[in-house]
């Protein structure tokens, strides 16, 4: 049975290297529909990542799901590739990755390469005959949601140059604390993310991308307090915060 899920995968992995799968359209249009909104007006309205918060995930079925459709990309244990293509997502809060799942669905963050694997619909598909009991959507995805929360950061992810740690740690305390926690921990209730640890070339990637406003799901008072960072204070503060545990 747990081929059966695999090959779904597999084949969707090839499709979307080879740029012929596009969900993002019929994922827009059931937006609409969402009534609750969740992290205030940067947040995002998906109605069914709405019920996924509210609901307990189950990690052992967690488990066979992310194995089933995420491990092909984020790897077994979680800890994401060191050239940063795919990030670390071991412990990150089961909030942050139900939202940055929803967010990654609507298209409200850039990700083509995850839209076929985002969708709760697509986490069914690949897990339908799996359970002996069908689960709903959004039990999927506070299931997977609930498993990634529990797995360990690895102590080896790519790190910065460190020739700039004292000026990182300084940008870090004047900046970010408030919302990321004393050492990137995050807040799990606000959706801000856990980015201790995190590999540096995304991290890099991700804070460049917040800044120019290329992801749309950003905080705008993050953006707004990043506004006049130099390339030193961004490199400084990302290898900072790509050596932190949690
Ligand atoms: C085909 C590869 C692929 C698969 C399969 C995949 N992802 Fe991803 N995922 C990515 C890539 C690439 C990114 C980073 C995108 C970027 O740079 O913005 C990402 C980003 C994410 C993020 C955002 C992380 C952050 O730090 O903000 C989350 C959460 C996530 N994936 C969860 C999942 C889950 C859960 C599954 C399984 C249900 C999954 N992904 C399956 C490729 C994949
Ligand atoms: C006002 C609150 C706030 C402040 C201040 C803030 N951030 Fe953020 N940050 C967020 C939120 C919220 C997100 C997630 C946005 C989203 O939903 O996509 C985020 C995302 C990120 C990400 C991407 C994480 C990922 O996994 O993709 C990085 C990296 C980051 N912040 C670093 C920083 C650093 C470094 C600072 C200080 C210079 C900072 N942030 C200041 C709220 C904040």
């Amino acid at each position: 049975m747990l081929l059966k899920g695999k090959f779904i995968v597999l084949s969707l992995v090839a499709a979307s290297i080879f740029g012929c799968v596009s969900t993002t359209d019929s994922s827009k249009k059931e937006d609409k529909n969402s009534t609750s909104q969740f992290g205030g007006k940067w947040g995002t309205k998906v109605a069914e990542a709405i019920k996924a918060l509210e609901l307990t995930g189950n990690v052992k079925d967690g488990a066979i799901i992310y194995e089933e459709v995420c491990a092909a990309c984020h790897q077994p244990g979680g800890n994401g590739d060191p050239a940063g293509n795919f990030p670390q997502l071991a412990g990150q809060h089961s909030s942050v990755i139900i939202k940055q799942m929803a967010d990654i669905r609507v298209g409200n963050r850039d990700n083509p390469t995850m839209y076929p694997f985002a969708g709760v619909k697509a986490l069914l598909a690949a897990t339908d005959d799996i359970f002996d009991t069908p689960k709903t959507g959004p039990q999927t995805l506070a299931d997977v949601a609930a498993y990634i929360q529990t797995l360990k950061m690895s102590p080896k992810t790519a790190k910065g140059d460190g020739k700039d740690l004292k000026h990182g740690a300084k940008i870090y305390k004047d900046n970010c604390v408030k919302c990321h926690g004393k050492k990137g921990e995050g807040i799990a209730k606000d959706y801000y993310p856990l980015i201790a640890g995190q590999n540096y070339n995304y991290l890099l990637r991700q804070f460049q991308w917040i800044k120019a406003g290329k992801r749309r799901n950003a905080n705008p008072d993050m953006v707004d307090q990043i506004k006049g960072f130099t390339d030193r204070d961004i490199v400084a503060v990302m290898d900072w915060v790509s050596r932190q545990t949690k």
